[in-house]
C-alpha cells in the first residue's frame, strides 16, 4: 500500500521552478530518506506533504486519500522542524503533551503516551526542565518525543540531527532507526549527509534540481547508480570515472580509455549500444585493486600519494588526464612516485552515456 503519492508535483516561487513535475510513492513502513544537495527542494517537497506549502500544480495522496487541498491539521503527520520549535515557557512534559491536550485526549492516556516516549528517547530525568536548561541534544530528542506521541500516519523529519555533534549524531541516528522499527510507521527524513542516507533509510530518493533522479534502497543506490549524478554523490572518496569511447569489437563491447582497450564482457548492460559512443566508466574505490600477474585492466597508472586514514589506506593515482582513488589495506599501499597496474570486477562496475549520462 501507499502511504504517500506525489504525483506531479510542481512548485514555483514566481517564474523560478523549485519542484519540476515530480513523482514518488512512498510505500507504507518505509523509512524514506530525500536526499540532495542544498537547494535541490527537499525542504520544499516535504513542506508540500505536510500541508505548509501548496503545490502549484499537481496532487498529494496520504493512503487514499487526496490531501491537495487539507490543511496540515487535516492530514494526521507529525514533523520535526531543524530548529525544533519548543515553547520556551513550557516544560518538557508540557512541550512533549501541547498536541494531545489541544486534540483533548483524555489524561490517562497522555500520561501514558508521554511516560513511553520519555523512556524510548530517555527523558525521563528531564520532564520538568524547560529548554534552556537542556543540551542541544535533548532538545532534539524532545522535539521527537513531541512528534512520536502523536499516532500520527506519517512522521516527517527535516534535518533533526543537524545541530548535534558526531557521536551524538551515530547514536541519534541509531535511536531514530529503532523508533522507526519499532513504530513501523511511515517516515519521511530530509538530509544533505549521505551516511544519514545510507545507514537509516530502507529507501533513498536523490533528489537533483527539483526532480527525482532516483528511488531506492541503499544498496541498489550505491551499487547501482541509475544517472552519472547520483553515482557522483555518494560515496567518499566518490566513485571513479574514467571517460572513454564504448564499442563493440569480435572479443565484445570494450571500453578505449587513454587508448588501453577495457574489456567490459561480464558487465550487466541494460542495453547494449549499437553504434560506438562517448561513455563513462565508474568504478569504486573499494573495487579498484593492484593486479596480479594477467589481471591488469588499467597499465603503467602513476601513484601520486597515499593517505592513511586508519584502518584502510586511500591511494590517489593519475591515469593520463584522470584522477582516480583506490581504497586497500595499509599494508598492501604501493610507494608514492611508482608505477602500478590495476584491476576491478566489470560486474561491479558502472557504465553511463556521457551525453545523457543514463546508465547503460
Ligand atoms: N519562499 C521562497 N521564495 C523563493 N524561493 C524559495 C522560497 N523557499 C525556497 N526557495 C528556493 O527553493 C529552492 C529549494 O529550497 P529548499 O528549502 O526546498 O531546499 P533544500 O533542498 O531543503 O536545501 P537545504 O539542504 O539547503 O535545506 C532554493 O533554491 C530556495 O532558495
Ligand atoms: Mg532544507
Amino acid at each position: 500500500m501507499q502511504a504517500v503519492s506525489i504525483r506531479n508535483v510542481q512548485k514555483q516561487y514566481g517564474k523560478v521552478p523549485v519542484l519540476k513535475a515530480l513523482n514518488l510513492d512512498i510505500a507504507a513502513g518505509d523509512f524514506t530518506v530525500l536526499l540532495g544537495a542544498s537547494g535541490c527542494g527537499k525542504s520544499t517537497l516535504l513542506s508540500i506533504i505536510a500541508g505548509l506549502e501548496d503545490p502549484t500544480e499537481g496532487r498529494v495522496m496520504i493512503g487514499e486519500r487526496d490531501v491537495t487541498l487539507l490543511p496540515p491539521k487535516a492530514r494526521n503527520i507529525a514533523m520535526v522542524f531543524q530548529s525544533y520549535a519548543l515553547y520556551p515557557t513550557m516544560t518538557v512534559e508540557q512541550n512533549m503533551s501541547f498536541g494531545l491536550r489541544m486534540a483533548g485526549q483524555p489524561k490517562a492516556e497522555i500520561g501514558r503516551r508521554l511516560q513511553w516516549a520519555a523512556e524510548l528517547l530517555q527523558l525521563g530525568p528531564y520532564m520538568a526542565r524547560k529548554p534552556a536548561d537542556l543540551s542541544g541534544g535533548q532538545r532534539q530528542r524532545v522535539a521527537i518525543g513531541r512528534a512520536i506521541v502523536r499516532e500520527a500516519d506519517i512522521y516527517l523529519f527535516d534535518e533533526p540531527l543537524s545541530n548535534l555533534d558526531a557521536k551524538l549524531r551515530a547514536e541519534m541516528r541509531m535511536e531514530i532507526r529503532k523508533l522507526h522499527q519499532r513504530l513501523g510507521a511511515t517516515m519521511v527524513y530530509v538530509t544533505h549527509d549521505q551516511v544519514e542516507a545510507m545507514t537509516m533509510a530502507t529507501r533513498i530518493a536523490v533528489m537533483r534540481h527539483g526532480v527525482v533522479e532516483q528511488y531506492d534502497t541503499p544498496k541498489a543506490i550505491y551499487d547501482q547508480p541509475q544517472t552519472l549524478y547520483v553515482a557522483g554523490f555518494i560515496g567518499s572518496p566518490g566513485m571513479n570515472f574514467l571517460h572513454g569511447r564504448l564499442q563493440q569489437d569480435a572479443a565484445g563491447p570494450q571500453i578505449v580509455v587513454g587508448g588501453q582497450a577495457i574489456s567490459l564482457n561480464g558487465y550487466g548492460f541494460r542495453q547494449a549500444p549499437a553504434a560506438p559512443l562517448d561513455a563513462v566508466l565508474g568504478v569504486r574505490p573499494e573495487d579498484l585493486s593492484l593486479a596480479g600477474t594477467g589481471q591488469a585492466l588499467l597499465k603503467g597508472v602513476a601513484v601520486e600519494s597515499c593517505e592513511l586514514l586508519g584502518a584502510d589506506t586511500i591511494v590517489w593515482l593519475q591515469a593520463g588526464e584522470q584522477r582516480l582513488a583506490l581504497r586497500c589495506s595499509p599494508a598492501q599501499a604501493p610507494e608514492a612516485g611508482s608505477r602500478v597496474d590495476l584491476h576491478f570486477e566489470v560486474a561491479r562496475a558502472s557504465v553511463f552515456d556521457r551525453a545523457t549520462e543514463q546508465r547503460l
